[in-house]
């Protein structure tokens, strides 16, 4: 309605509301090391494009005269109640997409009370970015370091900040092979991180002979190395319990195999993702790892959902299926480039009008009514 009414002024939106177009458009606003960045995937880009094919593959079965005048989007998350099931997902380094990077993105979400997952890979403190985000909902999210008093300082930081919610990513614990930052030799952590987390962290930069403004170089060679790595296992995960009070999730998961041993290890939730197909080419579809998941844990645990999400009807696919919540990547990153936090404000409410009036015609009142009787399968 509000654009319409705008429209009778002769406005209209700053741009597209078509958020499958909009990774063609923040082409004109980045540098090409940065739009390839955010734009790439891993290898050919198979899984990237298999992400948005599942749920082309997938169609919704509009139901009539179901009376859908008055609609519900509300939902709760892990104990907590969210306006809708849709969160922002953790996006590094976001001062490579616009200056005001993740402090943008924290005043849009809370504006809008959608929680951020702020990533460990931010181009700014953890604390500033709270302060940002103010009364507004926020998770962290972990990149695991192998060193334990590091980890132990940066879960400490973000419970006391503010952040509830644990999300440990398990797919990135070493960059993929991604060609288009291979071919421009764009190393978007060290240009987007600047000192942010774990740059600032005090643990952190006790192990450096200078802090990290004045000897960059020495800085990231401490800090690969302890974000890098297998040794982080299964049976490490008490140490996460035991420095977070709050619930933790794990992110990345796509077999069901790995989604028992997360519940049987006592996480409270799980993000199926494949990183928005951005670690392993060629692996499954995140769509199609979401209903086998769903199955092995659903009833004991919660399964939220990212990776290829742009429309509302998608959504409402991933909750047909059995995602509690879904996660959304690129769509904001590139928000935020057409114009920080206005344009990331755009994109989102973009996405909840579109999400409520598909519901609505599809004959749904609210998002918990679908189920995956509500889907056809091509
Ligand atoms: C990501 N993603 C990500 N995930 C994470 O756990 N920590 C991180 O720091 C990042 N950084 C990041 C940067 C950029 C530029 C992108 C595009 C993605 C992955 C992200 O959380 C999410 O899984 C995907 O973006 C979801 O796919 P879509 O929505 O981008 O298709």
């Amino acid at each position: 309605n509000e654009i319409y009414l705008h429209g009778l002024e002769g406005r209209v939106p700053p741009f597209t509301t078509d958020l499958t177009a909009l990774g063609a458009s923040a082409r004109d606003h980045l540098d090409s090391g940065a739009f390839g960045y955010v734009a790439g995937a891993a290898g050919s880009g198979a899984t990237h494009r298999a992400n948005r094919e599942a749920f082309d593959r997938r169609r919704l079965i509009p139901r009539m005269l179901s009376d859908a005048t008055e609609r519900d989007l509300r939902t709760t998350v892990l104990g907590a109640a969210l306006p809708t099931p849709v969160l922002l997902a953790p996006v590094g380094v976001q001062s490579i997409v616009h200056p005001d990077g993740e402090l943008a993105t924290a005043r849009a979400a809370a504006s809008l009370g959608l929680p951020m997952v702020l990533s460990t890979a931010s181009s700014y403190t953890l604390e500033q970015v709270a302060e940002a985000n103010g009364e507004g909902p926020r998770w962290f999210q972990l990149y695991w370091p192998n060193d334990d008093e590091v980890c132990a300082s940066i879960l400490g930081r973000a419970r006391a900040a503010g952040y509830t919610t644990l999300v440990v990513t398990l797919d990135t614990w070493t960059l993929a092979w991604r060609p288009q930052d291979l071919d421009q030799s764009y190393l978007p952590f060290i240009r987007g991180v600047g000192t942010a987390i774990p740059f600032s962290d005090p643990a952190f930069r006790a192990g450096l002979a200078k802090p990290p403004e004045e000897d960059l170089d020495a800085a990231v060679l401490r800090w690969v190395p302890m974000f890098t790595g297998t040794d982080r296992s299964w049976d490490r995960l008490p140490f996460l319990r035991e420095h977070w009070d709050g619930p933790i999730v794990l992110k990345g998961i796509q077999h069901p195999d790995d989604a028992r041993r997360a519940v049987d290890a006592g996480v409270d939730g799980i993000v199926v993702s494949n990183h928005g197909g951005r670690q392993v080419d060629g692996a499954l579809a995140s769509l199609d790892a979401l209903p086998p998941v769903v199955e092995a844990v659903g009833a004991r645990t919660e399964v939220l959902f990212d990776s290829g999400i742009r429309t509302g009807a998608d959504v409402l696919k991933a909750l047909a299926l059995g995602a509690r919540a879904v996660l959304v990547g690129r769509p904001f990153a590139y928000g935020l480039a057409h114009a920080g936090e206005d344009g990331l404000r755009h994109v989102l409410r973009s996405l909840l009008a579109d999400l409520d009036l598909t519901l609505a015609l599809s004959g749904h009142r609210s998002p918990s009514e679908l189920t995956p009787d509500d889907l056809w399968h091509r």
